[in-house]
């Protein structure tokens, strides 16, 4: 009888979703949502066709993909929103991004003198405030058009009737699979009961969280927040050895932070501020190589791949020195984004070599696991990038069998002592270390490329730092080389964080070229899927959008 509720789908619905993977297909005119996971997108659409806005379609998106995607984000988790409405052309940035117990420390990581991963990255400790209800609401009653009851709808659908496990779920399942099974009440969901891992196809519920979901939707976020759903969460992460309490909950607020803006041939690109980097790093990596004609010296050849690479070890060695909660530490954003800086780093950019790691300001760059990216535009052409997670696949592991909330591990995007790597090798100075109510430093990159005051591109991603060079490549692809949403996407990529000192190239990266990048100095190292990234390209009034084939995700338009 379930299956029969996915059956019912109307037929219009799995022709978008054929149409919308069709590589550069322009596929819609009246909207479109592009997300990790095709039942998220359908989710989207059908609340722009109850007569939501963009921004009501981003939530419910971004509420379904955590259900379907329950690795990658979760209301246990918190993420970012970027919007942008034409008519007014105003533009907001929504933090939701989780936050500190007020009884973190510095050093709570810290034994005997020495950082221990596994404390931020499993259990208890690992777990920050969620942000991610409080947020989602804020930009419904704030910005959307419908209640946040009907937003919720589709993800209650899925949490309560299930779905059909996909390959990324069951991949995530699989590879965690020991891990998971250290923690009764996430192994109680996602695995058998002799221990194997669920596949591909099986049909997953959450009856829990349907309720806990259902009782949001019922009585405000407050019911997150405080009251019941509150107390368990407290209980949960206490009796998993976290520090966070009820007061910590019913205190935490979205903030709405300035827009990030910078110019790049011609365009505006509206971006992420702190207490992400990802817009910071993007921006200043445009900047460096704005003067340089990457059309004239070719996509994918050595030489342009050599200039990004160079220009991401200089922002990210950037970020590790001075990045982190603006409500604690100053950015120096506007020297890091002006043209003289861009300028003196290109100039420190040979054509010929790369340099010693010392020579830029500072880990083996991750595989996809947690967060997801979703991209949205409705038929008046408001436009939302949304990035979302709860940090590594399935955050911190704990789970709370009454409540189905699976809690996230952002600490671990904390520097738990300055210069030791996190779980994707970057590394932090005293700016992103841990303190009380402070937000960890994040590498999300929701962007949204604006051409006479009009969304032209609507792109990011998921992958830790992966993401921000995903997403600056896509941008490339469609700005520099006028690539489709498909190819933009589909297209090799490469990856430089400064630290470690290694540049990962994908495996569409041609021999030929490696050798090039190779007698330049760079060390190669060959990483499958790097990053996912969701696009939406408007095109002459089309709409041309596509998901990232590396983690199966759909667009869907109408
Ligand atoms: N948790 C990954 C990020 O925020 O960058």
């Amino acid at each position: 009888m379930r299956d029969d509720r996915v059956l019912r789908l109307p037929v219009w619905w799995f022709i978008a979703i054929l149409l919308a993977r069709s590589a550069g297909a322009t596929v819609a005119t009246h909207g479109m949502v592009a997300s990790d996971h095709a039942l998220a997108s359908a989710a989207g659409v059908e609340i722009l066709q109850r007569g939501g806005n963009a921004v009501d379609a981003a939530a419910a998106t971004a509420l379904a993909v955590c259900v379907v995607n329950s690795s990658s984000c979760g209301i246990g988790g918190g993420g970012f929103m970027l919007a942008y409405f034409p008519r007014t052309q105003r533009a907001i940035a929504l933090d939701y991004r989780e936050r500190a117990p007020a009884a973190a420390s510095r050093d709570m990581f810290v034994r005997d003198g020495k950082a221990v991963p596994e404390l931020s990255r499993a259990g208890g400790l690992a777990i920050a405030v969620p942000g991610e209800i409080a947020g989602l609401a804020h930009a419904v009653r704030r910005y959307g058009r419908l209640q946040l009851a009907v937003v919720m709808e589709p993800a209650i659908r899925l949490a309560r009737d299930g779905f059909p496990i996909g390959e990324h779920l069951a991949d995530e399942i699989a590879r965690g699979r020991e891990a998971i099974a250290a923690y009764p009440a996430l192994a109680a969901v996602l695995l058998h009961a002799d221990g194997t891992a669920r596949a591909v196809g099986e049909r997953l519920q959450f009856p829990a969280l349907a309720q806990t979901l259902t009782q949001i939707a019922d009585q405000g976020p407050q019911a997150f927040y405080s009251g019941a759903i509150a107390a368990d969460l407290v209980e949960t992460v206490r009796e998993a050895g976290g520090v966070f309490t009820r007061d910590d909950l019913a205190s935490y607020r979205p903030l709405e932070r300035p827009v990030l803006r910078g110019r790049y041939r011609g365009r505006t690109v509206l971006t992420m501020p702190p207490p992400s980097s990802g817009g910071g790093v993007l921006l200043q990596i445009l900047n460096i190589i704005a003067r340089d004609d990457l059309a004239a010296l070719g996509a994918q050849s050595p030489t342009t791949l050599h200039l990004l690479a160079e220009a991401m070890k200089h922002a990210f060695a950037d970020r590790a020195e001075v990045y982190g909660d603006p409500d604690f530490v100053r950015v120096p954003l506007p020297q890091l984004l002006s043209p003289r800086y861009a300028e003196t780093l290109r100039n420190r950019i040979s054509a010929r070599t790369t340099f010693d790691r010392s020579f830029y300001g500072q880990a083996d760059p991750p595989r996809d696991a947690g967060t997801s990216h979703l991209s949205v535009i409705d038929g008046e052409g408001n436009a939302v990038a949304l990035t979302t997670t709860i940090n590594t696949g399935f955050g911190s592991l704990v789970m709370s069998p009454r409540t189905g909330v699976i809690l996230n591990n952002e600490m671990d995007d904390f520097a738990a002592q300055p210069g030791v790597p996190n779980v994707f090798g970057l590394v932090g100075a005293a700016a992103n270390a841990v303190a009380p109510r402070k937000r960890p430093l994040s590498s999300m990159t929701p962007t949204i490329v604006l051409d006479h005051g009009r969304p032209v591109l609507i792109v990011g991603g998921s992958g830790g730092p992966l993401i921000i060079t995903a997403t600056l490549q896509t941008l490339l692809n469609v700005v520099d080389f006028d690539l489709d949403a498909a190819a933009a996407i589909a297209a090799p990529r490469i990856h430089d964080q400064w630290v470690p000192d290694v540049l990962a190239v994908e495996p569409g990266i041609d021999g030929a070229t490696r050798d090039a990048l190779a007698r330049r100095g760079h060390l190669i190292k060959e990483m499958p899927r790097m990053g996912a990234v969701q696009a939406i390209r408007v095109d002459g009034g089309g709409l041309d959008g596509a998901a990232d084939p590396r983690k199966g995700g759909a667009a869907v338009g109408w």
